[in-house]
């Protein structure tokens, strides 16, 4: 799995509010939670991180009787989506699944979760989705949920790539698909046509994606 680039890191702080204890889970080498300031935790206590920050050995958020702020990333969302539930619950928590974030956006809704802020940042030929949640409802549902509630409202300046990324990708599901896996096509399809009607609201001629 890939560790926090500088972009993530970044975007990861510009995302945890201010004056705020930060609990990095899963820091693996603590450049996260040093970039923040926060305390560093590892479920494995042979993991060797730097030796600035403040370590903590934990299975998620256990040990701890109250999380102002969580950042939960760089881990698959059923991983993340289960630190969550298992507690305590943060108040704010700054979330990255590496593997699926419309999975993640889709989890975090059915419990209860809002996603109050996103940003991109680029991340090994794609770009990495970091999602701010706090508790409460998420007005959002279907593609508008799975693709980014705020990044669709608000914008990003990746956007227009990130979703054009995500165009070829879909892209080549639908032709890999096409003829066998009916459900599989069938969702390909309509994803594409969601993601290529957004990227034509904003203006960008889609023919060729
Ligand atoms: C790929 S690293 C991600 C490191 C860093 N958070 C990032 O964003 O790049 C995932 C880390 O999460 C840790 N991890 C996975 N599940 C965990 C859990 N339940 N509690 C604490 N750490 C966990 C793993 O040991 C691993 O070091």
């Amino acid at each position: 799995m890939k560790r926090a680039g500088r972009a993530r890191r970044f975007a990861i702080r510009d995302l945890c509010p201010p004056d705020t204890l930060i609990i990095d889970v899963g820091a693996d080498h603590g450049h996260v939670a040093h970039a923040l300031g926060g305390i560093a935790t590892e479920r494995m206590p042979q993991r060797s991180g730097r030796t600035d920050v403040d370590w903590v050995i934990a299975d998620g958020l256990l040990p701890f009787r109250d999380v102002p702020c969580a950042v939960i990333a760089g881990m698959g969302a059923e991983t993340i989506v289960r630190i969550l539930d298992n507690g305590p619950r943060p108040s704010v928590a700054i979330l990255h699944a590496q593997d699926d974030p419309p999975k993640l956006r889709r989890m975090l809704a059915t419990r209860g979760w809002r996603i109050d802020a996103e940003a991109l940042a680029p991340e090994a030929r794609r770009y990495a989705e970091v999602l701010r949640v706090v508790p409460g409802d998420e007005p959002s549902s279907g593609f508008t949920l799975e693709f980014g509630p705020r990044l669709l409202a608000d914008g990003h300046p990746l956007l227009h790539d990130h979703l054009q990324q995500l165009c070829g990708h879909y892209g080549r599901i639908a032709k890999q698909t096409k003829g066998s896996a009916t459900d599989a096509h069938s969702l390909a399809m309509a994803r594409l046509a969601f993601l290529q009607k957004k990227l034509t609201d904003m203006g960008v001629d889609t023919q060729d994606s």
